[in-house]
């Protein structure tokens, strides 16, 4: 298959490049300095001129603090930029895959939330990826998003500078302690992972709509530290906090972990985010 990737030096971009490589596939490498998503006029002619059966978005504007004060952004590429590649993936009858988040959600569940549940952001970032997800499943019917959580990979994420097993390890050693939020729950999602099961549903031809496409499981951000902290060999002793401590810009929901069984029916069994955790330290040598 010929994929393009936009987003393609991201932090789950980078890793779906090296996974469709590595299965075979030719790829077309998008970065912001060939296709700018803020310049939404120049989408049509620029994506227009490439040629792919298949395109993943793995962009976003996702600094969910600066996006409150930032919407107009934030609506620009995570919304009406991706209505502008589904129009173009419809004209070319290929398939977008589509990154979104489990911030659509309001946190209120007392399950793992399943694709169909309703809806809810509590933010700017939230609401701009949920317009993003209806935009483009309005604009082209072989749409598939893909909602992932909480991302670590070996290339860390450009837009939020590395990501939280990075930060934890490094304020770890230099401290000797952390203070966590220990009443957000969700699921720590190793981007390799997503990856695998991003081009698992692209080779199976699975159905268009919605999938949560994240480790098995689920965490808060204190166990994740402490299991961080304690895998990667950092002497640092973990204090668990209350999100009342740590105020931020951006509201958040208290639980976001996702049901992955629609994805794993398709992609098969998907690892627990321990069992991930323990591969992406090895992959960087903490292990
Ligand atoms: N990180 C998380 O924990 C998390 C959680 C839930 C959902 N997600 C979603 O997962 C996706 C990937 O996240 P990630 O962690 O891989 O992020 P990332 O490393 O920051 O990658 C984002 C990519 O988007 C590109 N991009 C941003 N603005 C652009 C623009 N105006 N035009 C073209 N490209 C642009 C960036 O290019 P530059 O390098 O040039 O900036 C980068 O390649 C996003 O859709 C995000 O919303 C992430």
């Amino acid at each position: 298959m010929r994929i393009a990737v936009l987003g393609a030096n991201g932090q789950l971009g980078s890793d779906v490049v090296a996974e469709a490589r590595r299965r075979g596939h030719e790829v077309v490498e998008l970065t912001r300095a060939k296709l700018d998503l803020e310049r939404l006029e120049a989408i049509p002619t620029a994506l227009g001129a490439v040629a792919f059966e298949a395109l993943v978005n793995a962009t976003g504007y996702h600094r969910t603090d600066e996006a409150e004060a930032q919407a107009q952004l934030a609506f620009t590429i995570n919304a009406h930029a991706v209505e502008r590649l589904a129009l173009v993936c419809a004209e070319k009858k290929a398939r977008l895959v589509h990154i979104s988040t489990d911030y659509v959600f309001d946190g209120l569940a007392d399950r793992p939330y399943r694709e169909d549940d309703p809806p809810g952001p509590l933010n700017v970032y939230g609401a701009s990826k949920l317009a993003g997800e209806g935009l483009a499943r309005r604009a082209h019917a072989d749409t598939v998003v893909l909602r992932v959580a909480s991302l670590f990979g070996v290339a860390g994420s450009s837009g939020k500078g590395g990501n939280f097993v990075e930060t934890m390890i490094r304020i770890g050693r230099e401290k000797g302690q952390l203070k966590v939020v220990g009443d957000i729950t969700m699921s720590p999602t190793f981007t390799a992972d997503v990856a695998r099961i991003l081009l698992e549903l692209l080779e199976r031809e699975a159905p268009p709509g919605v999938y949560h496409a994240v480790n098995s499981g689920r965490a808060t951000w204190f166990d994740f530290a402490r299991r961080i902290v304690e895998r990667a060999g950092v002497k640092a002793v973990v204090e668990r906090i209350s999100s009342d401590q740590y105020p931020t810009a951006a509201r958040r929901p208290a639980f976001s972990a996702l049901d992955n069984s629609k994805a794993a029916r398709v992609a098969g069994e998907i690892p627990p985010w321990e069992e991930a955790l323990d591969r992406y330290l090895a992959l960087k040598g903490y292990r």
